[in-house]
């Protein structure tokens, strides 16, 4: 089964462990996101962890790298690792920095997650095995424990060891949407500051530019994820991007895609909060309004540069509370999680959401995996093994598919589907109460009586005359298989996808 699952990876795969990876490599991977100090730890014993204490439980780069058969095992090609350079240390009044967001210093790593070579050691692992590494990186500011001048800027902050690279203390963001506010204020409160880096000063913007591509270089980074985004003018990133040289996704966190969609025109790809929201908002419970969700889509479709493909679409992160917690219908969780892997973006997958995690706002939402036990047994976990494995097949088989807009097509109260030509995914929000949805996709642009596979099941359906799809949800919706993606022109492997699939 192993060498199946390589064999339809290895030949999609084109990786140069020298060369930096550009947007257009990045086509097609799919990410899994982690939290490192909260993925693995390299020993066999296990510390415990309570989200709440806000310490660190003791996860480490060793770790991540202890574990990459499990991330690889769901068909995840790259590896979301949350920030690496040095932290403030102690305990602050929203305890330890073992989330990484809260940087000191751009040209040290941080001690607690292992050392350099620990570091090159994990993206030699992942780049051995044809896999890509992103790098969380927080630009728009620095965290200290205390208001100058009781925080001496010059004893921290490299290489911004002086008060001058800041904006004066004016203002605090504290929520705010407003650009003028965002970018002039400081995140953070007078107890756990966050100096705002001064971008409007050409000597900033320099060592900004030079820190990131030095990093990228350093250690053979293929993408950057980028915090706060917004905080920063959008004329700032255009030079920031091309000095990091790699594909480098922003953090917008927004629900207006006019207010977003600034930011798509200087960056490789932008987080796709928008959909995020009305997702959640369609499939939180059974029958929530699918209409706001599609009109969300095909607006972003039109309105951002580079159209959708090279967005980060996701259910979940460490900034929001889990699918899970908010229902524990698993229909619903199944069907939403299925969306990403057919929408034009990247999937993305927040570590947990494989082991059905339900925790809820920060920082609940950041539990140790090991206490998991990593189960590969688990429903999701397995689910995103298909979805990965149809994705990827799909696009094997038609260069279109990651090129070519997702459609929705009968869009219904509770139903509709999506086509990505080869593949036709048919999702419902009926949730596991609910028996015998059906879809009627007339114009499906299969041909007369086509051999199609479901993907998730392998069974073997027919198009009809016109090249249609008319299905129905098998029973209950109370299964998985109330999730239908289907793929035409699949039959002759449908052999091997059993193997595949049937472990
Ligand atoms: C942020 O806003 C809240 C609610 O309006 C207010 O109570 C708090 O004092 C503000 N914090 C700062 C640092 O301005
Ligand atoms: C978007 O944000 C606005 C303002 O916070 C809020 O009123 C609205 O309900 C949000 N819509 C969705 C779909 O989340
Ligand atoms: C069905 O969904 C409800 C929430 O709507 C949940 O309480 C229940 O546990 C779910 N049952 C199954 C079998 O998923
Ligand atoms: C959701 O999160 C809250 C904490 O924010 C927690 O108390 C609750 O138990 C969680 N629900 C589930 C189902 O895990």
């Amino acid at each position: 089964m192993k060498n199946l699952l390589s064999l339809v990876l290895s030949s999609l795969l084109m990786v140069s462990s020298t060369l930096a990876a550009t947007p257009d490599e990045w086509r097609g991977k799919a990410i899994y996101q982690l939290i490192t100090d909260r993925f693995a730890v390299a020993d066999n014993s296990p510390p415990p962890c309570d989200t709440l204490q806000l310490r660190r439980c003791g996860g480490t780069w060793k770790g991540v790298t202890k574990y990459l058969d499990y991330i690889q095992g769901m068909g995840f090609d790259a590896v979301w690792i949350s920030p690496i350079q040095a932290n403030l240390d102690g305990v602050t009044t929203k305890g330890e920095a073992y989330h990484g967001y809260w940087v000191q210093d751009l040209g040290r790593l941080d001690p607690h997650f292992g050392t350099e070579d620990d570091l090159k050691e994990l993206i030699k692992a992942l780049h051995d095995r044809g896999m890509y590494i992103m790098i969380d990186v927080v630009v728009n500011h620095m965290t200290a424990p205390a208001m100058p001048p009781q925080f001496d800027f010059k004893n921290f902050f490299h290489p911004f060891s002086d008060q001058s690279y800041f904006r004066p203390p004016k203002c605090w963001t504290n929520g705010s949407m407003e650009l003028d506010i965002l970018q002039n204020c400081w995140l953070g409160d007078p107890t756990l500051p966050m100096p705002d880096l001064d971008t409007d000063q050409q000597r900033v913007v320099e060592l900004l530019y030079q820190s990131i591509h030095d990093l990228v270089q350093k250690f053979d980074i293929d993408g950057l994820r980028v915090d706060t985004v917004k905080y920063i003018k959008t004329d700032f990133w255009p030079g920031w991007v091309k000095s990091a040289g790699v594909y480098s996704i922003g953090e917008i966190f927004s629900n207006d895609t006019t207010f977003v969609q600034p930011w798509t025109e200087v960056m490789d790809g932008v987080m796709d909060y928008p959909t995020f929201f009305y997702i959640r908002q369609a499939f939180e419970k059974a029958e929530g309004p699918i209409q706001p969700f599609v009109d969300e889509v095909l607006r972003e479709q039109k309105g951002y540069k580079n159209g959708l493909s090279l967005l980060g679409s996701f259910l979940e992160n460490h900034n929001n509370p889990r699918f899970m917690n908010v229902t524990q219908d698993m229909a619903l969780a199944a069907n939403v999680m299925t969306f990403p892997f057919v929408h034009d973006g990247t999937p993305i997958v927040y570590y947990g959401q494989e082991q059905g995690y339900s925790g809820g706002e920060e920082p609940f939402n950041r539990e140790a995996l090991w206490l998991s036990a990593y189960q590969v047994e688990k429903p999701m976990y397995q689910h995103f093994k298909k979805l990965n494995a149809a994705r990827k097949a799909a696009a094997a088989w038609s260069k279109e598919f990651l090129s070519t807009p997702l459609k929705f097509l009968s869009v219904e109260r509770t139903s509709f589907a999506v086509l990505k030509p080869p593949m036709l995914a048919l999702l419902t929000n009926a949730g596991n109460h609910s028996y015998g949805i059906t879809w009627t996709v007339p114009d499906a642009g299969f041909s007369t009586n086509e051999v199609l596979v479901d993907v998730l099941t392998c069974n073997i359906f027919k198009a009809n005359e016109d090249g249609g799809v008319v299905a129905r949800s098998a029973g209950a919706c109370r299964r998985w298989s109330c999730l239908h993606p289907w793929s035409p022109k699949l039959a002759s492997c449908a052999q091997s996808w059993r193997k595949l699939w049937r472990m």
